[in-house]
C-alpha cells in the first residue's frame, strides 16, 4: 500500500534458511539430524538483531522493561518451575499456592473485598475472555436471560472484548466515546435486558485515560448490570501511583458496581510474559468461570481458565517478581514511569504537540495539529524507535517502562528532529496504524 512502511522480515541465517521460502519460513522442514545447541544459540541471536531495539529504550509497545535484575528474577524463576503444570494442583501444590498468594496480593491492592477471588490468565485477552464467559453465564443462570447477549463497550475498550464477543456469539456494542472517556449516558441507553457486561477501561490503552469507572458502578447498580473494569494496563500501576500521591480516582473493586477485573502482571506488574489476573467481587461469581467435565474416559477435569496445561514458569516468576519489588519496589519502578511520562508531556507540549486527555499512569498519546503524527513516526522509526499510534485523532503513542526515564531527552531530541523534517517535507514513509 503507498505509503506505509512495510517491515520487512529479517534475513534467515543461511544453514536454517528453506529453499521454498526464505522470506517466512514456511516450507521449512524439520531438519533430518539435530544442530548443536551452540550453533543454534548464535543463529536465534542473528535473528533477534533484527528485531526493534527494547533494551536500548527505543520501543514503547509489547515490552516492560523494569531493568536487569527484575528480568533475572522473572528467568532464574522461571526457569525453576518451566516443567511444571499448573493444570495439576494435587501434583503442584507450589503453583497452587503461589497462584493463590498471587491472587490474594492483586485483590489487596485492588480493594477486593472479603471473599473475592481470582485466577491466574495466559495474559489480558484471556482474563477478559473468562470474565465475558463468566458474565455471561451468570447472567443466563441467575437472571434468566435467553437469546443473543450483548456487551457494552465503549470505543475505546481493548479489541479483546470483541474477540471473546465474537468466540461466543455475543452481540458487541461500541459506543462513542465522550471527550476520549467512556459516555456513560450513552452506555445506558445502549443496554437493555440482555446485556450480560459494560466496560469501563482503567486506562484503555489508545489514550491511557481511566474512564469514569465511579459513574459507570452507580448505573451498573441502578440497571442491575455487570460493570468489568478492563486493568489489564492499570491494574498494577494505579494503585501504587496513588500511593505516590497520583490523582488517580476509584476505579477498582473500591466502586461497588465493578464484578470483574482484568489485571496483567506481564505488563506493568513486570512480570514474565503469560501473566495475567482476572478478579471477581465474591468466589459465587468466579464459580460461573470453571469448566468441570467428567464426560470422558480419562477422569474428571475442573478448570478455572480457557488453558488445559498452565505454564508453571508464567505463575512462579509471578510470585517471585511480587515479592522481590514488594511494595516498595512497585512503587520506585512505576515513580520512574509517571516522571517519564510528565517528562515528555512537558517536551511534547514545547514542540507543540497536543497531549490527548489528561494521562495519569504510563501511557500517553499526543497528536499535531498541523503535521502528520504518521509520517512522524516513519522519522522516528528510521533512528530506531518502535512505538503505537492513535487513529481518532491521529496520534503518537508511548507505553512507558521505568527504563525510559533515562531516555526521555533522547526521544524528545528525535521528535524535535523528526518534526523538523517533516515541517521541511522530507516526511519519508508513513505507517499503517496497526496494533499488532
Ligand atoms: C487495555 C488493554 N486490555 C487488554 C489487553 C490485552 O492484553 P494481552 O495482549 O495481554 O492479551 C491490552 C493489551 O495491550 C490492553 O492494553
Amino acid at each position: 500500500m503507498a505509503g506505509i512502511i512495510t517491515i520487512d522480515a529479517p534475513p534467515r541465517p543461511a544453514s536454517l534458511a528453506s529453499p521454498k521460502d526464505r522470506r517466512t519460513g514456511m516450507g521449512t522442514t524439520l531438519p533430518k539430524k539435530g544442530t548443536e545447541w551452540g550453533k543454534l544459540k548464535g543463529d536465534m541471536e542473528a535473528r533477534g538483531a533484527h528485531d526493534v531495539k527494547w533494551r536500548e529504550g527505543k520501543t514503547a509497545v509489547y515490552v516492560f522493561n523494569a531493568g536487569p535484575e527484575v528480568a533475572e528474577v522473572q528467568k532464574e524463576a522461571y526457569t525453576m518451575f518451566m516443567s511444571e503444570n499448573g493444570l495439576g494442583p494435587m501434583a503442584f501444590p507450589s503453583l497452587k499456592q503461589m497462584e493463590d498468594e498471587v491472587v490474594s496480593m492483586g485483590l489487596g491492592l485492588l480493594h477486593g473485598p472479603e471473599g473475592a477471588a481470582g485466577n491466574i490468565t495466559s495474559g489480558g485477552t484471556d482474563s477478559i475472555t473468562m470474565a465475558v464467559k463468566t458474565a455471561r453465564d451468570y447472567a443466563r443462570k441467575v437472571k434468566g436471560v435467553k437469546g443473543t447477549c450483548n456487551i457494552v463497550a465503549p470505543w475505546s475498550a481493548h479489541p479483546a472484548f470483541d474477540k471473546a464477543a465474537k468466540m461466543m456469539e455475543i452481540e458487541m456494542r461500541r459506543v462513542p466515546c465522550a471527550g476520549l472517556l467512556a459516555d456513560v449516558a450513552a452506555m445506558e441507553k445502549a443496554a437493555d435486558a440482555n446485556t450480560i457486561m459494560i466496560v469501563g477501561s482503567a486506562p484503555c490503552f489508545p489514550y491511557g485515560l481511566i474512564d469514569p469507572i465511579g459513574e459507570l458502578g452507580a448505573m451498573a447498580g441502578r440497571r442491575g448490570l455487570w460493570l468489568h473494569v478492563d486493568a489489564c494496563v492499570g491494574g498494577y500501576i494505579a494503585p501504587f501511583v496513588r500511593m505516590n500521591g497520583g490523582d488517580v480516582p476509584p476505579f477498582d473493586f473500591e466502586v461497588p458496581g465493578v464484578m470483574s477485573m482484568s489485571a496483567d502482571l506481564h505488563k506493568y506488574g513486570y512480570c514474565a510474559k503469560g501473566a495475567s489476573t482476572v478478579l471477581f467481587r465474591s468466589e459465587e461469581l468466579r464459580a460461573h468461570m470453571i469448566f468441570d467435565c467428567a464426560d470422558w474416559p480419562g477422569g474428571r477435569m475442573v478448570t478455572p481458565t480457557l488453558a488445559g496445561t498452565r505454564p508453571g514458569g508464567a505463575i512462579a516468576a509471578a510470585w517471585a517478581v511480587m515479592n522481590f519489588l514488594g511494595e516498595e519496589g512497585y512503587r520506585a519502578k512505576h515513580r520512574q514511569v509517571t516522571d517519564a511520562r510528565e517528562t515528555i508531556e512537558a517536551g511534547v507540549a514545547k514542540l507543540g504537540f497536543r497531549v490527548l486527555g489528561r494521562p495519569q499512569l504510563g501511557i500517553l498519546a499526543f497528536t499535531h495539529d498541523e503535521f502528520d503524527p504518521f509520517a512522524i513516526w516513519g522519522k522516528l522509526f528510521e533512528r530506531g524507535w518502535f512505538t503505537s499510534l492513535t487513529t481518532e485523532p491521529k496520534g503518537l503513542h508511548l507505553m512507558l517502562s521505568p527504563f525510559h526515564n533515562a531516555v526521555t531527552a533522547t526521544y524528545l531530541a528525535d521528535l524535535e528532529w523528526a518534526l523538523g523534517e517533516v515541517k521541511a517535507g522530507n516526511e519519508g514513509k508513513k505507517r499503517e496504524a496497526r496494533y499488532s
